[in-house]
């Protein structure tokens, strides 16, 4: 059997049909099946306008970018994101030239502990991240009191999380805007990509300028590089617009066989969220008979997980180290990841020193926390492969 990865790509008849559609079409850069991509994946998270991307970490950038425009934002600006993350969180936020700041999570969810924000807020604290870690939506209702006490912003970081609930409500529809990575393993995959979304109208205007080196252009289908078409609004400017570049952007657009994947991905949506959370039930009742030193998925019944990972983290009574079971899995053809370490990697320790100690439970999970797949390519004879080698594990 081949290593059982933490995540699959699972292309299908329809997936090869759309994108050879885009491929005969001719058009290449972004347009109907981006345009149609867009407009389903914001739908499907009850917001009005998507706006895709080259990938998620551009999302999240554009998105700080867009509050800093708006709100004026200064480089004292603080942004609060969680102490563990997938690096690119923090990152945009200083490449926006904002300051993240961290706060410790929770030891359950993973996610950003609501207790713990109130104690990082100051004069220059303006934003929220909260980033729903592999399929969890984060604890929203408070996390919203506390930005409207504060008057903070909150982007939601989605990559994690496409199509999850909190209360029946779909992450991504709580704050202003909200970012997602559709890169490989992701749940939605385009292969690399992004996309942003948002209720605002001018926030939508000023991504699809940012993602296209700050064009003053921003329609929501751009028909202005289609051959068979004139856009009426394009010798309306002092010089043609598409050429007309108003703020400093990026060149962070993406094109129409992403959007032909993203687009067949998303008419399987149904499927592949039921096939995940069918997958982790599974795996949850294979191991819960050592869930006294495996602290195993728990949440409770007003969330829908939609696993784009299956999380463990070694509790602190065990007899064995997180990288004595993660490298006996690996040895057994089982791929794990570390559970998102981010204050206790080099980069970061010489941005912002040794401050894991500030934060215990990140600290306890950067050493005991790491992942498995349960995608919806893994069918029953992987699941029980899974099962037989921590079988295997607990009788050495
Ligand atoms: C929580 C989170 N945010 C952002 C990103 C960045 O996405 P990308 O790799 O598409 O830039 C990822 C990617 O894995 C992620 O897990």
């Amino acid at each position: 059997m081949n290593k059982i990865g933490v995540g699959c790509a699972s292309i299908t008849e329809l997936e090869k049909k759309y994108v050879m559609d885009a491929l005969e079409s001719e058009r290449l850069s972004q347009g109907s099946y981006v345009a149609k991509f867009e407009k389903e994946f914001a739908r499907l998270h009850n917001q009005k306008y998507g706006i895709m991307c080259s990938s998620g970490t551009a999302a999240l950038h554009v998105a700080l970018e867009i509050l800093k425009e708006v709100e004026n934002w200064n480089s004292n600006t603080e942004v609060l994101v969680p102490a563990v993350t997938f690096i690119a969180t923090s990152n945009a936020c200083i490449q926006a030239g904002l300051k993240p700041v961290f706060v410790d999570v929770d030891e359950k969810t993973y996610n950003i502990n609501p207790a713990e924000i109130e104690k990082h807020i100051n004069e220059n604290t303006r934003a929220i991240i909260p980033v729903h870690t592999f399929g969890q939506p984060c604890e929203m209702d408070e996390i919203m009191e506390i930005a409207k006490k504060y008057n903070l912003k909150v982007i939601e970081d989605c990559a994690e999380a496409h199509f999850a609930k909190y209360k029946n409500q779909p992450v991504g529809s709580f704050g202003s805007l909200a970012a997602s990575s559709t890169y490989v393993a992701h749940t939605i995959t385009t292969g690399i990509g992004g996309i942003i979304i948002t209720n605002d109208r001018t926030y939508m205007e000023i991504a699809r300028s940012l993602i296209a080196h700050g064009r003053d252009c921003t329609c929501e289908k751009c028909i202005a590089s289609d051959p068979r078409m004139v856009c009426p609004k394009r010798m309306n400017t002092e010089m043609d617009r598409r050429f007309l570049f108003v703020r400093l952007g990026y060149s962070y657009r993406i094109g129409e066989i992403e959007g032909a994947l993203g687009l067949a991905q998303l008419e399987r949506v149904g499927e592949i969220m039921s096939k995940r959370k069918e997958n982790a039930r599974y795996l949850t009742e294979a191991l819960k008979k050592y869930s006294d030193v495996l602290q195993l998925p728990e949440f409770n019944d007003y969330i829908d997980h939609t696993f784009m990972m299956y999380p463990i983290v070694v509790r602190k009574n065990s007899t064995f180290t997180r990288d004595e079971l993660t490298r006996f899995l690996e040895k057994n053809n089982i791929e794990t990841r570390p559970m998102l370490p981010l204050l206790n990697q080099p980069v970061y320790k010489r941005i912002f020193g040794n401050i894991e100690d500030d934060y215990p439970v990140a600290k306890w999970i950067n050493r005991s926390g790491f992942y498995i797949g349960c995608h919806h390519g893994l069918g029953k004879d992987e699941l029980n492969k899974i099962k037989d080698v921590f079988d295997s594990f607990f009788k050495r």
